[in-house]
Protein backbone atom coordinates (compact mmCIF):
# COMPACT_ATOMS: atom_id res chain seq x y z
CA UNK A 1 0.00 0.00 0.00
CA UNK A 2 0.96 3.78 -0.73
CA UNK A 3 0.66 7.07 0.90
CA UNK A 4 1.85 9.47 -1.99
CA UNK A 5 5.76 8.37 -2.41
CA UNK A 6 5.64 6.00 0.20
CA UNK A 7 4.96 2.09 0.80
CA UNK A 8 3.54 1.98 3.49
CA UNK A 9 2.48 -1.70 5.63
CA UNK A 10 -0.47 -0.21 6.98
CA UNK A 11 -2.57 3.27 6.99
CA UNK A 12 -2.01 4.19 10.75
CA UNK A 13 -0.42 7.33 11.59
CA UNK A 14 1.17 8.82 15.15
CA UNK A 15 -0.01 12.33 14.92
CA UNK A 16 2.76 15.11 15.74
CA UNK A 17 2.68 16.33 18.70
CA UNK A 18 4.83 19.02 20.62
CA UNK A 19 6.84 18.00 23.85
CA UNK A 20 5.18 14.42 23.01
CA UNK A 21 6.63 13.17 19.58
CA UNK A 22 10.22 13.50 20.44
CA UNK A 23 12.92 10.89 19.04
CA UNK A 24 12.53 8.15 21.64
CA UNK A 25 8.61 8.14 21.51
CA UNK A 26 9.00 8.23 17.75
CA UNK A 27 10.85 5.28 17.97
CA UNK A 28 8.94 3.35 20.15
CA UNK A 29 6.17 4.17 18.28
CA UNK A 30 7.92 3.08 15.10
CA UNK A 31 8.55 -0.24 16.98
CA UNK A 32 4.86 -0.74 17.68
CA UNK A 33 3.63 -0.59 14.38
CA UNK A 34 3.03 3.27 13.62
CA UNK A 35 3.33 3.59 9.78
CA UNK A 36 4.69 6.77 9.58
CA UNK A 37 6.33 9.34 12.49
CA UNK A 38 6.59 13.29 12.16
CA UNK A 39 8.18 15.06 14.61
CA UNK A 40 6.41 18.42 16.34
CA UNK A 41 6.34 21.44 15.20
CA UNK A 42 9.63 23.40 14.77
CA UNK A 43 9.93 27.38 14.39
CA UNK A 44 11.91 28.16 10.74
CA UNK A 45 12.93 30.91 11.80
CA UNK A 46 14.29 29.36 14.94
CA UNK A 47 16.17 27.02 12.14
CA UNK A 48 17.65 30.04 10.68
CA UNK A 49 19.07 31.46 14.02
CA UNK A 50 20.24 27.49 14.72
CA UNK A 51 18.79 28.06 18.30
CA UNK A 52 20.60 24.82 20.01
CA UNK A 53 17.18 23.95 21.40
CA UNK A 54 15.54 24.31 18.05
CA UNK A 55 17.73 22.18 16.43
CA UNK A 56 18.09 19.93 18.58
CA UNK A 57 14.00 19.07 18.32
CA UNK A 58 15.14 17.82 14.73
CA UNK A 59 17.74 14.85 15.79
CA UNK A 60 15.93 12.05 14.39
CA UNK A 61 17.35 7.92 14.92
CA UNK A 62 17.63 5.64 11.41
CA UNK A 63 15.07 3.32 13.52
CA UNK A 64 12.58 6.03 12.87
CA UNK A 65 12.51 6.16 8.95
CA UNK A 66 9.78 6.77 7.71
CA UNK A 67 10.30 10.09 9.18
CA UNK A 68 9.06 13.53 8.48
CA UNK A 69 10.30 16.75 10.58
CA UNK A 70 7.29 19.09 10.89
CA UNK A 71 7.93 22.81 10.12
CA UNK A 72 6.17 26.18 11.16
CA UNK A 73 6.40 29.66 9.86
CA UNK A 74 4.87 32.57 7.91
CA UNK A 75 8.26 33.70 6.15
CA UNK A 76 8.77 32.06 2.45
CA UNK A 77 12.67 32.31 3.20
CA UNK A 78 12.55 31.02 6.35
CA UNK A 79 10.45 28.30 5.07
CA UNK A 80 12.34 27.18 2.23
CA UNK A 81 16.02 27.28 4.30
CA UNK A 82 14.19 24.99 6.57
CA UNK A 83 13.17 22.64 4.06
CA UNK A 84 16.63 22.65 2.70
CA UNK A 85 18.06 22.13 6.29
CA UNK A 86 15.73 18.99 6.73
CA UNK A 87 16.66 17.50 3.21
CA UNK A 88 20.12 18.12 4.64
CA UNK A 89 19.26 16.40 7.63
CA UNK A 90 18.45 13.27 5.55
CA UNK A 91 14.48 13.18 7.03
CA UNK A 92 12.37 11.25 4.76
CA UNK A 93 9.92 14.42 4.40
CA UNK A 94 8.96 17.76 5.63
CA UNK A 95 5.66 18.63 6.79
CA UNK A 96 4.38 21.96 7.06
CA UNK A 97 2.13 22.60 9.85
CA UNK A 98 -0.94 24.35 8.98
CA UNK A 99 -3.27 23.82 11.94
CA UNK A 100 -1.90 25.24 15.02
CA UNK A 101 -4.71 27.79 16.64
CA UNK A 102 -2.37 29.26 18.93
CA UNK A 103 -2.11 33.06 19.53
CA UNK A 104 0.94 33.57 19.39
CA UNK A 105 1.61 31.73 16.21
CA UNK A 106 -1.53 32.58 13.68
CA UNK A 107 -0.69 36.10 15.21
CA UNK A 108 2.15 36.05 13.00
CA UNK A 109 0.44 34.56 10.24
CA UNK A 110 1.37 30.84 10.41
CA UNK A 111 -0.08 27.66 11.78
CA UNK A 112 -3.73 27.69 10.98
CA UNK A 113 -3.50 31.40 9.86
CA UNK A 114 -1.61 30.01 6.82
CA UNK A 115 -5.46 28.98 5.25
CA UNK A 116 -6.56 32.24 5.30
CA UNK A 117 -4.55 33.69 2.24
CA UNK A 118 -4.71 30.54 -0.30
CA UNK A 119 -2.96 32.93 -2.35
CA UNK A 120 -0.35 33.75 -0.31
CA UNK A 121 0.04 29.97 0.73
CA UNK A 122 0.20 28.85 -3.11
CA UNK A 123 3.66 31.22 -3.65
CA UNK A 124 4.95 29.72 -0.78
CA UNK A 125 3.91 26.10 -0.95
CA UNK A 126 5.49 26.15 -4.64
CA UNK A 127 8.41 27.90 -3.75
CA UNK A 128 9.04 25.25 -1.04
CA UNK A 129 8.70 21.64 -3.00
CA UNK A 130 10.99 23.56 -6.09
CA UNK A 131 13.72 23.73 -3.44
CA UNK A 132 14.35 20.41 -2.13
CA UNK A 133 14.09 16.90 -3.73
CA UNK A 134 12.37 15.23 -0.91
CA UNK A 135 8.43 15.25 -0.47
CA UNK A 136 6.56 18.30 1.21
CA UNK A 137 3.47 17.28 3.12
CA UNK A 138 0.66 19.53 4.84
CA UNK A 139 -1.18 19.22 8.32
CA UNK A 140 -4.40 21.45 8.13
CA UNK A 141 -6.92 22.10 9.70
CA UNK A 142 -11.11 21.90 8.15
CA UNK A 143 -10.97 25.78 7.73
CA UNK A 144 -10.54 29.08 10.12
CA UNK A 145 -14.02 29.10 11.50
CA UNK A 146 -17.52 27.85 10.84
CA UNK A 147 -17.94 30.01 7.61
CA UNK A 148 -14.51 29.62 6.49
CA UNK A 149 -13.93 25.63 6.33
CA UNK A 150 -12.26 26.31 2.93
CA UNK A 151 -9.67 23.13 3.21
CA UNK A 152 -10.51 21.77 -0.62
CA UNK A 153 -9.34 25.09 -1.54
CA UNK A 154 -5.72 24.52 0.15
CA UNK A 155 -6.01 20.64 -0.97
CA UNK A 156 -6.61 22.19 -4.59
CA UNK A 157 -3.60 24.99 -3.97
CA UNK A 158 -1.46 22.37 -2.08
CA UNK A 159 -1.77 19.79 -5.31
CA UNK A 160 -0.77 22.70 -7.82
CA UNK A 161 2.14 22.98 -5.60
CA UNK A 162 3.21 19.74 -5.85
CA UNK A 163 2.73 18.97 -2.13
CA UNK A 164 2.39 14.88 -1.78
CA UNK A 165 -0.01 14.24 1.24
CA UNK A 166 -2.87 16.93 2.71
CA UNK A 167 -3.48 15.97 6.44
CA UNK A 168 -6.57 16.98 7.78
CA UNK A 169 -7.77 17.48 11.48
CA UNK A 170 -11.33 17.74 11.47
CA UNK A 171 -11.93 20.63 13.57
CA UNK A 172 -11.71 24.57 12.26
CA UNK A 173 -8.99 27.15 14.10
CA UNK A 174 -11.89 28.33 15.74
CA UNK A 175 -13.05 25.20 17.32
CA UNK A 176 -9.70 24.70 18.53
CA UNK A 177 -9.90 21.15 20.53
CA UNK A 178 -13.74 21.49 21.21
CA UNK A 179 -16.73 20.04 19.33
CA UNK A 180 -16.08 16.39 17.65
CA UNK A 181 -14.05 15.95 14.42
CA UNK A 182 -16.02 16.46 11.31
CA UNK A 183 -15.36 12.92 9.39
CA UNK A 184 -17.79 13.74 6.81
CA UNK A 185 -15.93 16.69 5.98
CA UNK A 186 -12.99 15.18 4.99
CA UNK A 187 -14.41 12.38 3.38
CA UNK A 188 -16.05 15.20 1.12
CA UNK A 189 -12.73 16.51 0.62
CA UNK A 190 -11.23 12.72 -0.02
CA UNK A 191 -13.48 12.34 -2.33
CA UNK A 192 -12.86 15.31 -4.44
CA UNK A 193 -9.22 15.46 -4.07
CA UNK A 194 -6.54 14.47 -6.53
CA UNK A 195 -4.38 14.20 -3.08
CA UNK A 196 -4.00 11.54 -0.54
CA UNK A 197 -5.46 12.61 2.39
CA UNK A 198 -4.97 11.67 5.91
CA UNK A 199 -7.92 11.98 8.45
CA UNK A 200 -6.97 12.95 11.38
CA UNK A 201 -9.49 13.69 15.02
CA UNK A 202 -11.06 11.92 17.91
CA UNK A 203 -9.82 8.24 17.13
CA UNK A 204 -9.04 6.18 20.22
CA UNK A 205 -9.83 2.69 19.23
CA UNK A 206 -8.57 0.31 16.32
CA UNK A 207 -11.95 -0.69 15.86
CA UNK A 208 -13.00 3.11 15.17
CA UNK A 209 -9.83 3.53 13.12
CA UNK A 210 -10.41 1.12 10.79
CA UNK A 211 -13.90 1.75 10.11
CA UNK A 212 -13.16 5.55 9.44
CA UNK A 213 -10.86 4.29 6.94
CA UNK A 214 -12.92 2.41 5.51
CA UNK A 215 -16.04 4.60 5.44
CA UNK A 216 -14.28 8.10 4.25
CA UNK A 217 -12.42 6.54 2.43
CA UNK A 218 -9.18 8.39 3.25
CA UNK A 219 -5.54 7.15 2.38
CA UNK A 220 -4.18 7.15 6.37
CA UNK A 221 -5.74 7.69 9.41
CA UNK A 222 -3.68 9.88 11.86
CA UNK A 223 -4.04 9.06 16.05
CA UNK A 224 -2.43 11.29 18.34
CA UNK A 225 -4.05 11.45 22.23
CA UNK A 226 -5.66 8.21 21.60
CA UNK A 227 -1.96 6.52 21.52
CA UNK A 228 -0.98 8.20 24.77
CA UNK A 229 -3.42 6.55 26.47
CA UNK A 230 -3.11 3.22 24.78
CA UNK A 231 0.17 2.80 23.31
CA UNK A 232 -0.24 -0.59 21.53
CA UNK A 233 -3.11 0.97 19.22
CA UNK A 234 -0.99 0.46 15.97
CA UNK A 235 -0.75 -2.89 16.38
CA UNK A 236 -4.21 -3.44 17.40
CA UNK A 237 -4.97 -0.95 14.18
CA UNK A 238 -3.35 -3.35 12.46
CA UNK A 239 -4.69 -6.48 13.49
CA UNK A 240 -8.36 -5.04 12.94
CA UNK A 241 -7.25 -4.30 9.45
CA UNK A 242 -6.28 -7.80 8.51
CA UNK A 243 -9.27 -9.20 9.91
CA UNK A 244 -7.72 -10.54 13.05
CA UNK A 245 -8.73 -10.41 16.83
CA UNK A 246 -6.49 -7.47 18.28
CA UNK A 247 -4.62 -8.01 20.80
CA UNK A 248 -5.67 -6.94 24.52
CA UNK A 249 -2.20 -6.51 26.11
CA UNK A 250 -0.62 -7.97 29.58
CA UNK A 251 0.85 -6.40 32.44
CA UNK A 252 3.78 -7.65 30.82
CA UNK A 253 3.44 -6.13 27.76
CA UNK A 254 3.24 -2.49 29.78
CA UNK A 255 5.73 -3.79 31.68
CA UNK A 256 8.06 -4.53 28.32
CA UNK A 257 7.16 -1.27 26.79
CA UNK A 258 7.60 0.50 29.97
CA UNK A 259 11.11 -0.52 30.33
CA UNK A 260 11.60 -0.06 26.86
CA UNK A 261 10.62 3.66 26.61
CA UNK A 262 12.94 4.06 29.94
CA UNK A 263 15.88 3.37 28.18
CA UNK A 264 15.30 4.94 24.98
CA UNK A 265 14.48 8.30 26.68
CA UNK A 266 17.54 7.87 28.84
CA UNK A 267 19.51 6.75 25.59
CA UNK A 268 18.84 10.02 24.46
CA UNK A 269 17.84 13.11 27.86
CA UNK A 270 19.88 13.47 30.58
CA UNK A 271 18.63 11.71 33.39
CA UNK A 272 16.39 14.80 34.94
CA UNK A 273 14.69 15.39 31.44
CA UNK A 274 14.18 11.51 30.87
CA UNK A 275 12.45 11.74 34.43
CA UNK A 276 10.28 14.46 33.22
CA UNK A 277 9.12 13.20 29.49
CA UNK A 278 9.20 9.84 31.26
CA UNK A 279 6.35 11.18 34.54
CA UNK A 280 3.70 12.25 31.55
CA UNK A 281 3.64 9.09 29.40
CA UNK A 282 3.31 6.87 32.77
CA UNK A 283 0.76 8.88 34.24
CA UNK A 284 -1.45 8.71 30.98
CA UNK A 285 -0.38 4.97 30.35
CA UNK A 286 -2.18 4.84 34.37
CA UNK A 287 -5.27 5.78 33.20
CA UNK A 288 -8.10 3.00 34.10
CA UNK A 289 -6.08 1.23 36.00
CA UNK A 290 -7.70 0.81 39.94
CA UNK A 291 -5.70 3.03 42.26
CA UNK A 292 -4.48 5.63 39.35
CA UNK A 293 -5.23 8.45 41.43
CA UNK A 294 -2.80 7.69 43.85
CA UNK A 295 -0.12 6.60 41.68
CA UNK A 296 -0.03 10.03 40.10
CA UNK A 297 0.15 11.83 43.30
CA UNK A 298 3.05 9.65 44.17
CA UNK A 299 4.48 9.58 40.32
CA UNK A 300 4.89 13.50 40.76
CA UNK A 301 6.42 14.49 44.16
CA UNK A 302 8.91 11.59 43.93
CA UNK A 303 11.91 13.19 42.18
CA UNK A 304 14.55 10.24 42.71
CA UNK A 305 14.44 8.56 38.89
CA UNK A 306 15.52 4.82 40.41
CA UNK A 307 12.12 4.86 42.68
CA UNK A 308 9.51 6.11 40.70
CA UNK A 309 10.00 3.43 38.38
CA UNK A 310 10.32 0.83 41.25
CA UNK A 311 6.73 2.77 42.24
CA UNK A 312 5.58 2.38 38.33
CA UNK A 313 6.71 -1.41 37.92
CA UNK A 314 5.03 -2.25 41.17
CA UNK A 315 1.60 -0.20 40.82
CA UNK A 316 1.52 -2.05 37.48
CA UNK A 317 2.04 -5.58 38.90
CA UNK A 318 -0.11 -5.11 41.24
CA UNK A 319 -3.01 -3.43 39.97
CA UNK A 320 -2.79 -4.36 36.31
CA UNK A 321 -5.39 -7.10 35.67
CA UNK A 322 -8.16 -5.03 34.99
CA UNK A 323 -8.23 -1.84 33.18
CA UNK A 324 -11.12 -0.18 32.83
CA UNK A 325 -11.24 1.39 28.81
CA UNK A 326 -14.14 3.46 30.04
CA UNK A 327 -12.30 6.53 30.17
CA UNK A 328 -11.17 6.63 26.77
CA UNK A 329 -14.47 8.77 26.09
CA UNK A 330 -13.78 11.21 27.90
CA UNK A 331 -12.55 14.34 26.82
CA UNK A 332 -8.26 14.64 27.44
CA UNK A 333 -5.19 17.08 26.40
CA UNK A 334 -7.61 19.65 24.63
CA UNK A 335 -5.28 22.22 23.78
CA UNK A 336 -2.35 21.29 21.22
CA UNK A 337 -0.48 22.98 17.91
CA UNK A 338 -2.35 21.66 15.47
C1 LIG B 1 -0.40 18.19 23.28
C2 LIG B 1 -0.60 18.29 21.80
C3 LIG B 1 0.40 18.80 21.00
C4 LIG B 1 0.22 18.91 19.62
N1 LIG B 1 1.24 19.37 18.84
C5 LIG B 1 1.11 19.36 17.48
C6 LIG B 1 2.21 19.70 16.63
O1 LIG B 1 3.33 19.99 17.08
N2 LIG B 1 2.00 19.69 15.29
C7 LIG B 1 0.78 19.36 14.73
O2 LIG B 1 0.64 19.36 13.50
N3 LIG B 1 -0.26 19.01 15.52
C8 LIG B 1 -0.13 18.99 16.86
N4 LIG B 1 -1.17 18.58 17.65
C9 LIG B 1 -2.42 18.16 17.02
C10 LIG B 1 -2.45 16.65 16.77
O3 LIG B 1 -1.49 16.29 15.81
C11 LIG B 1 -3.86 16.21 16.29
O4 LIG B 1 -4.15 16.93 15.11
C12 LIG B 1 -4.95 16.47 17.31
O5 LIG B 1 -4.55 16.10 18.61
C13 LIG B 1 -6.25 15.72 16.95
O6 LIG B 1 -6.00 14.35 16.85
P1 LIG B 1 -6.35 13.29 18.04
O7 LIG B 1 -7.80 13.52 18.42
O8 LIG B 1 -6.07 11.95 17.48
O9 LIG B 1 -5.46 13.65 19.20
C14 LIG B 1 -1.00 18.50 19.04
C15 LIG B 1 -2.01 17.99 19.84
C16 LIG B 1 -1.83 17.86 21.21
C17 LIG B 1 -2.93 17.29 22.06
Amino acid sequence: MHLGPFEIEHPFILAPMAGITHSPFRRLMRRHRSAVVISELVSATGIEYAGARTLDLLKYHEEERRVGLQIFGEDQEHLVKACQYVERLGADFVDLNMGCPVPKVVKKGAGSAMCRDPMGLSKILHAMVKSVRIPVTIKIRTGWDAQTRNASEIVRVAADAGVKWVAIHGRTRAQGYSGEADWDFIGDIRAKSALPIIGNGDVSTAEDAVKKYRTYGVDAVMIGRGALRNPFLFEQCEAVLKGQEPKRPQISDYIALMHEQRSLLEQTFPARMAMVHARKFLAWYSAGFPGCHEYRRKLFTITDPEVVWSETFEFFERNGRDRSLDFMSQPFLMGGHG
